[in-house]
């Protein structure tokens, strides 16, 4: 008996259960805290797993995440060890992700939230409104989201530099890695992208001292922060201050510390911020389901996991 196993606590397991059965009616599917006997669960996939909840099983031969990041994985202290951890890496979830970051580069160059204070207020007023050439785009995190992203930011005509942790060569765009070369991305830096893993190098990373080396020299004259990488990267303290005393332009927000965002959080009112729920890139239970299915089929038949985790770098 080989069974795989849903853990998603904060999903509806079931409807994921259902998109798996559509691609795989061979399979035995069960749902978290209906496991079954734990000695049949062969896979499990999992998205914000409760802790402890991975190592009751015996006979565990991979963890899928149900999505790019798996730090909510990683971070349960009992998860068994040497079992191979796999990610998204799917076009969908991707340009999902393409979708809000264009999205909301756009919004903040050209201004759509003053021009629909405006609307509100009847005003008929037609600011200066500069080129995306005259913009530059920095995307931490150059993996398989930011690297899509830049592409199509470039296609918009925006200047796009990045930065990772080892160094990159990407058509068109400017090219940083390491902390060494960190200040000098951020100089270029008009409008600054997080696409980076929550891990411990990355935890509180945009906070007030990163957001003063960011450029003033852009069309807005004072940069915009865009975070959909993981909430832990933002100090909200810090944006919350830069916004107020101007150094900071605007942010658009997707992801949170602590999620929901609180009702009682300053940042829901401030007219400076966007916030979305954690939403710019949704896994798909269809599209997920048959990756999830097709690296399963191709494993026993012997052939290699993909997208694997490198637990030493944590992502
Ligand atoms: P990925 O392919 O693993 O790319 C991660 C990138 O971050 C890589 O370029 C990596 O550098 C870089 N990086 C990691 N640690 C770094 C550090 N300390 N300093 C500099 N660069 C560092 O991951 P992905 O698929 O693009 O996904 C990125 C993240 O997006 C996920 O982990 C998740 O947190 C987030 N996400 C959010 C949503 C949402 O809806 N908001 C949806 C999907 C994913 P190297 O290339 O040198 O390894
Ligand atoms: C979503 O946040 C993901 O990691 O896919």
């Amino acid at each position: 008996m080989s069974a795989f196993l849903f853990v998603t606590p904060s999903w509806d397991g079931h409807s994921w259960a259902k998109a798996l059965r559509h691609v795989a009616p061979h399979m035995d599917v069960r749902v978290w805290p209906d496991c079954g006997r734990e000695e049949d669960v062969h896979y499990v996939a999992a998205w914000l797993p409760p802790a402890n909840a991975l190592k009751r099983f015996p006979n565990l031969k991979a963890i899928f995440s149900l999505g790019a990041g798996v730090d909510a994985i990683l971070s349960d202290p009992t998860l068994p060890s040497g079992i191979p951890i796999v990610r998204v890496n799917d076009a969908d979830l991707t340009g999902r992700m393409s979708e809000y970051i264009v999205l909301h580069v756009l919004m903040h160059h050209r201004q759509m939230r003053r021009l629909a204070d405006n609307q509100s207020k009847r005003v008929w007023e037609n600011f200066d409104q500069r080129p995306a050439s005259a913009m530059t785009v920095g995307i931490m995190g150059l993996g398989v989201l930011g690297t899509d992203a830049a592409r199509k930011l470039l296609m918009m005509g925006f200047k796009v530099v990045g930065w990772s942790r080892s160094a990159k060569a990407l058509h068109g765009v400017r090219c940083f890695d390491g902390a060494s070369q960190l200040d000098a991305f951020l100089n270029e830096t008009d409008i600054l992208i997080s696409l980076l893993p929550a891990t411990p190098e990355t935890d509180g990373i945009i906070n007030r001292e990163l957001i003063s080396k960011l450029s003033c020299r852009g069309p807005l004259g004072a940069p915009v922060i865009i975070n959909a990488g993981r909430g832990r990267q933002h100090v909200e303290a810090d944006i919350l201050h830069s916004l107020d005393t101007g150094r900071l332009h605007a942010a658009s927000l997707d992801v949170f510390a602590s999620e929901p965002l609180s009702t009682a959080s300053p940042l829901w009112a401030h007219p400076k911020v966007v916030i979305t729920p954690h939403n710019a890139a949704d896994s798909d239970p269809a599209v997920i389901c048959s990756y999830v299915a097709g690296q399963i089929a191709r494993f026993e038949r012997g052939e290699e996991l993909v997208n694997l985790v490198d637990l030493k770098r944590g992502y």
